[in-house]
């Protein structure tokens, strides 16, 4: 690595306002809508994170092991093709895939830096600690944002590579997922690369039991962003009330997770001076995760300026990683 001194920073975009106002807005609006819903980026704060990563560890969780074994062969060829020396990785976690990409971008000798992006600050700081230590001499900037909103304002120096990994592009529906990829093209110049993991269309069964398994952290995962408002913004949901149900909806091809209301009851949210009604049995959406056809993203890729150049996946066909340069 050309760089020889160690060094980490952290942006954060998220003050603790710009959070504040966001979950707010969010909860009030989400609330008031019919059926209820809450963006899935409310899940991660410290404990959401770490359910998260139990939640890749789990046996019913095939993708975060189908993108490892994909990086694991491929890794090499990615950085190769990419020339990147930054890489960028937007919604980062813990980075624990990452370490296969930095290393190869290393192995071909152009490693340079490392800008991690993720809402969750305790995560997104541990793991830029983390991976500074094991990499002497990465230039490490860690970003706090909403990448749903903060894309602009994404560090531009060096020959980048951004990834997206993980499947979570299927958080985003189709419209929201349009605007982040045309805003993101928006933000790469020439040489600049897009790495994308999406989880593939495949057997329902197979897919429900990924968000519903049977040791229940998937259910703890959804149930944490009722904790998340209690805490954040005063409010008294009863967690132990609300069922964690996961679906695939086959027209959309996309996952839901919902919470449901075991009993009819009325929810104080103190900091929004709102009260809300739930009947017994009502629903209320907490993510979508669409799953894809390769031919479907490459499309989405080009129709926002993107040039899709190389397509992997894993020996099962379970996963898809896509890397699109500008
Ligand atoms: C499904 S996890 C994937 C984590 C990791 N990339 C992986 O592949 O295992 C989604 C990650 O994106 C982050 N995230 C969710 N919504 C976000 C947003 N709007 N902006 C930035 N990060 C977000 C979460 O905090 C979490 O770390």
């Amino acid at each position: 690595m050309p760089v020889s001194q160690s060094a980490i920073r952290l942006t954060s975009h998220l003050d603790h306002d710009y959070l504040r106002q966001a979950l707010e807005h969010d909860v009030r609006s989400g609330l008031a809508s019919t059926p209820k819903s809450l963006p899935p980026k409310w899940f991660y704060d410290a404990v959401g994170s770490e359910l998260f990563s139990q939640i890749t560890r789990l046996p019913e969780y095939y993708p975060t092991r189908r993108e490892l074994a994909i990086l694991r062969e491929h890794a090499g060829d990615i950085a190769g093709r990419s020339g990147a020396d930054t890489l960028v990785e937007l919604g980062s976690g813990t980075s624990e895939k990452t370490v296969l990409l930095l290393d190869a971008l290393a192995g071909a000798g152009t490693l340079r830096a490392y800008t991690p992006v993720d809402v969750d600050a305790v995560t997104l700081g541990d793991a830029a600690r983390r991976l500074t230590a094991r990499y002497p001499g990465l230039d490490v900037h860690a970003v706090c944002a909403d990448f749903e909103r903060h894309l602009a304002l994404l560090p531009r120096e060096g020959r980048r590579m951004v990834a997206f990994l993980g499947g979570t592009i299927g958080n985003l529906d189709p419209a929201a997922r349009e605007v982040f990829l045309k805003e993101l093209r928006a933000t790469l110049g020439p040489g600049d690369s897009f790495l994308l993991g999406a989880d593939l269309v495949k057997d329902t069964g197979r897919l429900v039991a990924a968000y519903d398994d049977a040791a229940g952290v998937t259910a703890a995962f959804n149930r944490n962003v009722l904790y998340v408002i209690n805490r954040e913004l005063n409010a008294d949901f009863d967690p132990d009330s609300f069922e964690h149900v996961a679906l695939y909806d086959l027209r959309q091809n996309w996952i839901e997770m919902r919470l449901r209301a075991t009993r009819a009851m009325r929810v104080r949210i103190g900091g929004l001076d709102l009260s809300v009604s739930f009947t017994a049995g009502e629903e209320m959406r907490t993510e979508i995760s669409a799953k894809f056809h390769p031919e479907g993203l490459h499309r989405e890729l080009v129709a926002a300026g993107f040039t899709p150049t190389r397509h992997y996946t894993d020996p099962t066909g379970d996963f898809s990683l896509i890397l699109s340069h500008t």
